[in-house]
């Protein structure tokens, strides 16, 4: 059995491709962002300054999404950042589609 909580977080057809939207969660808040294929939830907190990434720009191509503030893009799949002046990862969240619903699990 995986470990951490499964939340219900929306409708997949509530967002459309390269939407993202905020969601205060216990764990903080997490920034939902749908994809061409898949869904791909991150910590909304920029790692660089506290400033929301569900602010920001999503490149699909790329798994991208850019931190508005200051323009760092992080990596959506990774939350690794792709470019300055961030320097430090966001949080993953597995996320799941269960009878059209998205689900994100967290610890
Ligand atoms: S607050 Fe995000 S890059 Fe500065």
């Amino acid at each position: 059995m995986s470990e951490g909580t499964q939340v219900d977080l929306c409708g997949t057809d509530e967002l459309a491709i390269g939407d993202r939207r905020r969601f205060m969660l216990e764990c903080g808040p997490i920034c939902l962002v749908r994809l061409r294929d898949r869904f791909a939830a991150v910590a909304d907190t920029c790692s660089h300054e506290d400033f929301p990434l569900s602010e920001g720009e999503v490149e699909l191509d790329d798994c991208l999404i850019e931190c508005w503030k200051h323009g760092s893009m992080f990596s959506l799949v990774t939350g690794e950042p792709e470019s300055f002046p961030a320097t430090q990862p966001v949080a993953v969240y597995p996320v799941s589609v269960e009878n059209d619903r998205v689900c994100v699990r967290i610890p």
